[in-house]
């Protein structure tokens, strides 16, 4: 992660800009303990924390809104630390390649772009986790006709997809630096014609982490249309048979069960496993049935601003838990007499949200986006209305 400590530094006047980058205000933890400042570059809304440590400033983004690629977030905190006159000690940003910057997030898409209008021109093909790349790599490459999505939350291993794109001009991948469990809530109905998972992380000492649960195989069977197929591939026998009883917990099934089959390629791992001569286990579940669209409108606005003094008066960290949500006000930070920001996560209570609300006395908006559009987000942000307006 980038990042830059300094020895001082000076608060500018906000807004202020540079290049393309814009500072939008400086927000302070009561006591002193991190300063944060909400950005945007090209649109894009972002925050940089600046902690405090032995007497040193680390500056860095935060880790729930960085930007993307890389370069985009070395590039912030050097224009920051230009109009904040950083005091510099030390720093693990090398030269920034324009090039990189530039070029390759044409296909690194925002979830905002799948959020607002998914393309539904053409049947896609979804990779959660695709790691180094080489299985979605050569599929995109003898399927030109399918449009791709490489889903990943890696960031060392989206560049180096973002790389591969660039140098086999491939046109028909996308890829989304997303949860995966909550990026297929967005995926239109039977829109899907495969959906790999391979060689997820087993999670076994906390399988509330794992990417298949029952609400991901529900939304991968909407997903996907009829005859379309969830592949899951894995190294575990203990991932492999939470699978398989995940997958019999539904009322009907096509299941297909393999153990060492010759795979089309093989990636990196699987590679590793095959040297080690582990065992490889495929489940295979073929969607049978024609789902309904999705229909879940809601536009996330507030309907009021609140007082900071009223939000500093009844700000609580304990999160609160619901039938199937939570709420966990984190962190509050005052920009000024009148405006302040609160850190906070919600929603489900194995996809959580993470996000500001910049609380001002005529609105109050999140940043640096509004939540997914989920059942348990819409819950939550409801209660987070209640909450603020004191109902
Ligand atoms: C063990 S690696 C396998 C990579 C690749 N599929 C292969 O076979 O070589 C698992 C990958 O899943 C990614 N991952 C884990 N949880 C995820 C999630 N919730 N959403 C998207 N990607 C996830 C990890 O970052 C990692 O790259």
């Amino acid at each position: 992660m980038p990042h830059i400590v300094v020895s001082d530094f000076d608060r500018f006047d906000t807004p202020a800009k540079k290049g393309d980058f814009k500072f939008l205000w400086f927000a302070s933890e009561k006591g002193g303990g991190e300063t944060i400042v909400g950005c945007e570059y090209r649109e894009k809304g972002f925050v940089i924390s600046i902690k405090k440590r032995e007497g040193e400033y680390i500056v860095k983004s935060d880790k729930i809104t960085r930007l993307s690629p890389v370069s985009a977030m070395q590039k912030a905190l050097k224009s920051f630390c230009d109009l904040a006159s950083c005091r510099v000690t030390r720093s693990n940003i090398g030269s920034i390649k324009e090039h990189h910057l530039e070029k390759s997030d044409s296909f690194l898409k925002d979830i905002d772009f799948f959020a607002n209008s998914f393309p539904i021109d053409k049947e896609i093909w979804i990779e959660i986790g695709f790691g180094s790349g080489r299985h979605l790599l050569h599929q995109a490459k003898n399927n030109k006709d399918i449009r791709f999505i490489g889903v990943e939350i890696h960031r060392p291993s989206i560049d180096q997809l973002l790389k591969q794109i660039e140098i086999n001009r491939l046109e028909n991948l996308f890829v989304v630096d997303y949860d995966a469990r909550l990026f297929m809530e967005m995926v239109p109905s039977n829109l899907a014609g495969k959906i790999f998972v391979h060689f997820p992380v087993p999670w076994d000492k906390k399988p509330h982490r794992r990417v298949i649960s029952d609400r991901f195989v529900k939304e991968s069977l909407r997903a996907l249309k009829p005859g379309g197929v969830l592949e899951v591939r894995t190294d575990s026998e203990n991932y492999f048979r939470y699978t398989f009883e995940t997958f019999l917990k539904l009322d009907s099934a096509r299941i297909e069960i393999g153990k060492n089959i010759e795979p089309e390629i093989s990636s990196k791992y699987e590679d590793r496993w095959r040297r080690l001569d582990k065992n490889i286990y495929d489940l295979r579940l073929v969607n049978e049935t024609v789902s309904d669209p999705i229909d879940l409108e809601f536009d996330f606005d507030f309907s009021e601003g609140v007082d900071k003094k009223r939000i500093f008066e009844i700000f609580d960290t304990s999160p609160m838990k619901f039938e199937d949500f939570f709420i966990h006000f984190e962190k509050l930070y005052e920009i000024d007499q009148k405006r302040a920001v609160m850190k906070l996560s919600f929603g489900a209570f194995d996809r959580p949200e993470h996000k500001y609300i910049v609380i001002l006395p005529n609105k109050c908006e999140y940043f640096p986006k509004k939540p997914i559009l989920s059942k348990a987000n819409v819950s939550a942000h409801k209660k987070i209305e209640e909450i603020l307006y004191g109902q």
